[in-house]
C-alpha cells in the first residue's frame, strides 16, 4: 500500500528558503497574485507601501515593483527545486486604464525574463484560452478605428526547467512507466493551446474561498502534475489558496507542500478535506480510465489497430509506453498534527475494458 504526505504552512513565500530544504522539490505548480489586477492591489501595497503611491502617478513602476515582490519567490524556488525539476506558473497579463490611459501590463514576459535570468530554462509554454461571452468584452472605440482594444481571453502556463534533463535509474524507470499517461491524453495535454480546460466544477466546493483566491481549475493542475512529475515526487505550491494543487497531487499519488499567507485557507482546507472528497477524487481517476476505454472502443470500431495491452488496467493501449500505467485509488485520509496522510488501495484493475 502506498502513502503520500501533504503539508500546509501559513507563511510568506518570499521567505520560503527558511522552511524548504534546498534541492528537495521535484515540481512547483502555482499561480501567484497577478500584478496590476485590481483584486490583488491591497496585497501588493501591504508588501511594499511605495507601490500604493506609485500606482496612479507611475503605473509602469508600480507594475515593476509588484513583480519585484514575486521575484523573491521565484529566486527562493530556484534553490528549492532539484536539478532537472520544473517550475510551472499560471499567470495572466493585466489591462488597466489609469488616468484615462489604457495599457497592457505583460506579467508573463516579465516573469519569463526574471526566471531565465535566475538560471531556469524556459520550455515551450501553454496558452490557456479562456473565452468569454460577456457582451461588453470589446473595449475602446467600437467599430471606429483605431482606438479599440483586442480582448484578453487567455492566460499563460509558463514552463521552466532547472538544469538539464533528469536521468532515471532502474527503480526510477519502473516508477516512470507506472506514472505514464495515455497516448490520446498526450495528444491533448502536450498541445500548446488549451481550450478545453474550463474553470467550472471543482472538487472542493467552497465557492466563496475559490472566488477570493482566484483558484485555477483542478483539471489544469492535475494535467501539469502528471505531465511533469512521477508518483511519489514532491510538488510545491507557494501560493496555496484553496489548495487545488494539493488536491491534484493527492489524486496523482504525489506528496505536496502548500504555502499560504492567509491563515484561513489552511484551516478551511483541513476542515473540508474528508472522505467525500476522497470519493470525488476516486471518481475523477476512474473517469480517466473510462474515457480511455471509450477512446479505444471508438478506435477499434473505426477499424484501426490497438496493438498493446495494459494487464493491470485490463485495457488495450496504443503504445508500449502505456503498458505499465497503474492508478491506485485513495483508500483513507488521516490528519496527524496538521499533516494530511493519504493511503492508497492497490491498482484499479477492478474496472476491466469490455
Ligand atoms: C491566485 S491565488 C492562488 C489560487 C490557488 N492556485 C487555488 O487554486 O486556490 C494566490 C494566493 O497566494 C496567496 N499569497 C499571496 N502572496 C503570498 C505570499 N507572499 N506567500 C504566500 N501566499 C501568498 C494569496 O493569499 C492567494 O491565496
Amino acid at each position: 500500500m502506498t502513502q503520500t504526505i501533504h503539508n500546509i504552512f501559513t507563511f510568506d513565500s518570499r521567505n520560503l528558503q527558511e522552511i524548504i530544504i534546498p534541492n528537495t522539490i521535484d515540481l512547483v505548480v502555482t499561480s501567484p497574485p497577478y500584478p496590476m489586477i485590481r483584486m490583488w492591489d491591497e496585497l501588493f501595497f501591504s508588501m511594499n507601501s511605495i507601490i500604493k503611491d506609485m500606482i496612479l502617478e507611475k503605473p509602469q513602476e508600480a507594475f515593476e515593483l509588484m513583480n519585484q515582490e514575486l521575484d523573491k519567490v521565484w529566486t527562493a524556488l530556484y534553490s528549492s527545486i532539484k536539478d532537472g525539476g520544473f517550475l510551472i506558473i499560471n499567470i495572466g497579463d493585466a489591462t488597466r486604464t489609469i488616468k484615462g490611459d489604457f495599457q497592457l501590463y505583460s506579467n508573463h514576459s516579465r516573469i519569463i525574463y526574471k526566471c531565465v535570468e535566475l538560471g531556469f530554462k524556459n520550455l515551450p509554454n501553454i496558452l490557456w484560452r479562456k473565452q468569454t461571452n460577456a457582451p461588453n468584452k470589446f473595449m475602446g472605440s467600437g467599430m471606429f478605428p483605431s482606438g479599440a482594444y483586442v480582448t484578453l481571453e487567455h492566460e499563460y502556463i509558463l514552463i521552466f526547467r532547472k538544469g538539464t534533463k533528469q536521468v532515471y535509474n532502474e527503480t526510477k524507470k519502473q516508477n516512470r512507466r507506472e506514472s505514464s499517461y495515455f497516448w490520446e491524453e498526450r495528444n491533448i495535454w502536450f498541445s500548446d493551446i488549451w481550450e478545453d480546460v474550463k474553470g467550472t466544477k471543482q472538487l472542493l466546493t467552497n465557492q466563496e474561498a475559490r472566488d477570493r483566491s482566484a483558484a485555477y481549475p483542478f483539471e489544469l493542475v492535475y494535467r501539469l502534475i502528471n505531465m511533469y512529475s512521477c508518483k511519489g515526487d514532491t510538488i510545491l505550491d507557494p501560493f496555496f489558496g484553496t489548495g487545488t494543487t494539493t488536491l491534484a497531487a493527492i489524486a496523482s499519488e504525489r506528496n505536496s507542500i502548500g504555502i499560504e499567507l492567509e491563515q484561513s485557507f489552511k484551516k478551511s482546507f483541513l476542515k473540508n478535506i474528508s472522505f467525500t472528497n476522497i470519493q470525488k477524487l476516486n471518481e475523477y481517476i476512474c473517469n480517466r480510465l473510462y474515457k480511455h476505454n471509450d477512446f479505444v472502443k471508438c478506435r477499434i470500431e473505426s477499424g484501426k489497430e490497438v496493438k498493446y495491452y495494459n494487464q493491470k488496467l485490463k485495457t488495450p493501449v496504443i503504445t508500449r509506453q502505456e503498458i505499465d500505467i497503474i492508478f491506485n485509488l485513495l483508500d483513507s485520509i488521516k490528519i496527524i498534527k496538521e499533516k494530511i496522510i493519504i493511503n492508497y488501495m492497490d491498482h484499479i484493475g477492478l474496472l476491466p475494458y469490455n
